[in-house]
């Protein structure tokens, strides 16, 4: 089959141009662009207030530290089993108990899970669309008003989708995005950029001195090089990035991006706008390749696409192969034949918890290509070397 790569972002001349126009006129780290992707996002999210920030995770720290001074009494945040793990380290940094809440087919947790979870110690819930597939946050903003609890909309992977007529991200009393790798709007990899919206007018104050004290950014090259090489690129690079990395690490040079909160840098920002600018026809291409995806798999109904619903965007798409499959031989099977795949995250289950539904869907969830432009023809062409590859590995 023809070579299938996975693709971390969807980046055309205008983010290429910007790019050009930051290294061009040698402002990388500082310049009049965060202050312009501030007022495009407050527009375009109002009334939420939004503060920039480097990573989607420094957001939930900094709402996290203002829900603490309120009810320092509380101590528990509920979070999905399923979901990114810098989640679960930004709660434990933060002095906090997470308690895992299991998943439902969709990947988001379901209101009556969360409310089943609540209790006296329960200080916040982080509620997150995984991959941009909307968790019913609506229900879950009414129970945690009900109970008292702060409600955190995490909309690090969306952007531009509503529910019931509001943008995900301004549910509850704060909500987050993330610009990293693999997400609506992609800025680059590790720390390129992170948004916290606050939701209740009394808390911007705060947001803006907590977000006016970080360091400026610093270091973004090395991060937009290794982007550009191992992300944007390795269709080309293949594996040249590792061994360059490897050759860098023994040379002392290693291009380590800043996990401290920042300031967003110029050049991230400027990428940010130009993907703002593109943002309808970055939703409506991924809404086009799950629907061709839907399609494809008509096919093969031992092959699960479980996040699917018609008009749905969905940042990534998620396939979740047949129980018992040998997960790790179906991928090497595929990568043979020129289809590359990727994981999601592992479950994460805090002591007490239990979360069968997001420990057996994440042992059988299995990223597939969802580039710009591809067509029915590839989606058909990758959905039959899946189920080839699944069939080959089993008969083995
Ligand atoms: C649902 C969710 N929340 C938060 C984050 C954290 O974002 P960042 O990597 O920018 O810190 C991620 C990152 O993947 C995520 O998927």
């Amino acid at each position: 089959m023809k070579r299938q790569p996975i693709a971390f972002a969807d980046w055309s001349g205008r983010e290429y141009a910007a790019i050009a126009r930051c290294l061009l006129s040698g402002r990388v780290h500082q310049g009049p662009y965060p202050v312009l992707l501030r007022e495009r996002l407050a527009q375009m999210y109002a009334p939420s207030t939004v503060h920039l920030t480097n990573y989607g995770h420094h957001a939930i720290e900094i709402a996290l530290g203002i829900f603490k001074r309120l009810r320092p009494e509380r101590v528990e945040v509920i979070v999905p089993a399923y979901i990114c793990p810098s989640v679960i380290q930004t709660v434990e940094a933060c002095g906090l108990r997470v308690r895992s809440v299991d998943v439902q087919d969709d990947l988001n947790v379901s209101p009556a899970d969360v409310q089943a979870a609540l209790g006296a110690d329960t200080l916040a819930v982080i509620a997150p669309h995984m991959y941009g597939c909307p968790a019913r946050i609506h229900d879950i903003e009414s129970l945690c008003n009900a109970a008292d609890v702060f409600l955190i909309d995490d909309a690090a992977q969306v952007v531009g989708v509503r529910q019931d007529g509001r943008l995900l991200g301004t549910f509850g009393d704060a909500g987050l995005i993330s610009f990293a790798q693999s997400k609506t709007i992609v800025t680059g990899i590790r720390g390129s950029g992170g948004v916290l919206l606050v939701n209740r007018p009394t808390w911007a104050e705060q947001a803006n001195r907590a977000c006016a004290a970080l360091p400026p950014a610093s270091g973004r090259l090395g991060p937009l090089a290794d982007f550009l090489w191992n992300h944007v690129g390795h269709v080309y690079t293949g594996h040249s990035g590792y061994y360059l990395g490897r050759a860098l690490a023994v040379l002392g040079r290693t291009p380590v991006a800043d996990q401290r909160a920042t300031q967003i840098s110029h050049l991230e920002a400027g990428i940010a706008l130009a993907q703002l600018g593109r943002l309808d026809s970055l939703l409506q291409d991924k809404v086009r390749i799950a629907q061709a995806y839907h399609q494809a798999l008509r096919a093969y109904p031992r092959l699960r696409f479980p996040q699917f619903a018609p008009g749905r965007f969905l940042a990534r798409v998620m396939l979740l192969l047949p129980e018992g499959s040998d997960f790790e031989g179906v991928r090497r099977e595929a990568r043979s034949r020129g289809l590359q795949t990727r994981t999601g995250y592992a479950a994460h289950v805090s002591p007490g918890s239990e979360a069968p539904k997001a420990q057996a869907m994440a042992r059988r969830l299995l990223g597939v290509p969802c580039r710009p432009g591809m067509s029915q023809a590839d989606v058909t062409s990758i959905c039959e070397e899946l189920n080839a590859s699944v069939e080959r590995v089993a008969s083995r």
